[in-house]
């Protein structure tokens, strides 16, 4: 803890203050809220977080719906605003900042977070600040009681977003590779809807996965000897869909093998691209975030391979892999550290449905390392 302190206060040495903030989560389908402390430069700390997931009202559609997320984050946020200030034993006063996800999201969703973050701001005459959602999943492992220090390597599989990035410090991200059709996230969802498993797929999969046989079923490893860092798995899923079609009614008898051989098929993909990453840039140090980055399979191969390499890997605390809103708060906490950017009292709640993560890169960092 100790070495983090230090390189965190390297990165703004001129920054002493004292701040609470708030953060709102409402990019997707679940309400999340949290309240991060932070001390001059030390590592910010946790004070309370409360999360609402939106699954249970989902699932009926098998899928999210739009509006309902909406007004669903509408009616949990303040009481969820209300159970953190509780928790932690302080109130809406002592709020410095309130952090909210600007975006990537459904616009609708971002509006609630971001409409109750400004409203919050203007009331208690206190800043506010839009965050990246992808900087939050990013950043999340710094909230783990195994935190890690710059530079790294990031592997960051959300259910939208797969890439790999050099992480040189908050801001200093170089893109090493991605995704160029669907995310690993969307790989374990949509070949759990065509299994008939519920919605979200990924985990439903992962669990299914773990009484069936990863060899039973041949798919393939799309990109993985391409040479670069990028990933495909479109294709992952057809071949999924082909072999589905294939069973016919011996599909039932056979999900547990076919969920055993497509998540084996995912891991290996992330497990090597991220292998690649590491020699590429020489770094011995592996971030992975994002909500595939709870799936147990990938954590003990990802485990297993850093070890014979020397590598250490770190990964958020389980229950702050998927949205929250605790990484909405430390990722503004640290943001603002840096003294990369300043909390607004515009109060302009302008949400970013589409916010590409290179637009976060320092300017002097290229966006994409040449292979
Ligand atoms: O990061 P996240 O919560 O939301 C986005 O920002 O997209 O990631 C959600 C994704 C979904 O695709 C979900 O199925 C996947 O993470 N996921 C998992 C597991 N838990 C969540 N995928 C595989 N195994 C898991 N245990
Ligand atoms: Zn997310």
């Amino acid at each position: 803890m100790c070495c983090n302190i230090r390189a965190v206060r390297d990165w703004h040495p001129a920054y002493t203050r004292s701040m609470l903030l708030l953060g709102i989560e409402s990019s997707c389908d679940e309400t999340g809220v949290a309240l991060v402390e932070s001390h001059g430069n030390a590592l910010p700390l946790l004070r309370a977080h409360a999360l609402h997931s939106q699954i249970a009202m989902h699932q009926a559609y098998g899928g999210v719906v739009p509006e309902l997320a909406s007004r669903d984050h509408i009616r949990r946020v303040l009481p969820l605003t209300e159970t953190v200030l509780a928790e932690a034993g302080r109130s809406l006063a002592e709020i410095d900042v309130v952090a909210y996800t600007r975006g990537p999201g459904l616009a609708g969703a971002l509006l609630v977070g971001a409409g109750v973050a400004c409203a919050l701001g203007a009331a208690l005459g206190k800043p506010v600040l839009g965050v990246h959602h992808l900087e939050g999943h990013l950043l999340s492992p710094f909230l783990s009681a195994d935190p890690p220090e710059f530079p790294f390597v990031a592997l960051l599989v959300s259910g939208g977003h797969t890439q790999l990035m050099r992480v040189d410090g908050v801001g200093r991200y170089q893109l090493l590779g991605e995704t160029i059709d669907d995310a690993a996230g969307e790989a374990f969802d949509k070949s759990a809807k065509l299994m008939g498993l519920p919605y979200p797929g990924g985990p439903w999969l992962a669990k299914l996965a773990e009484e069936g046989n990863a060899t039973a079923f041949k798919l393939p490893r799309p990109l993985l000897h391409s040479g670069d860092l990028d990933f495909s798995f479109a294709g992952l899923k057809t071949a999924v869909l082909t072999q589905a079609k294939k069973l016919g009614t011996a599909l039932e008898v056979n999900k547990a093998d076919l969920a055993a051989s497509t998540q084996a098929a995912i891991v290996e993909v992330l497990l090597k691209k991220s292998m690649a990453a590491l020699e590429q840039t020489g770094l011995k140090r592996l971030v992975v975030a994002g909500g595939v980055g709870a799936n147990r399979s990938l954590r003990e191969q990802l485990n297993a391979a850093c070890a014979k390499r020397g590598v250490r890997v770190h990964y958020p605390e389980l229950h702050l892999c998927t949205d929250n809103g605790a990484m909405i708060a430390m990722a503004a906490a640290m943001r603002l550290q840096s003294g990369l950017v300043e909390a607004s009292e515009r109060y302009a709640f302008d949400v970013k449905p589409r916010w590409p993560m290179a637009s976060l890169m320092t300017p002097e960092a290229p966006s994409r390392v040449p292979a």
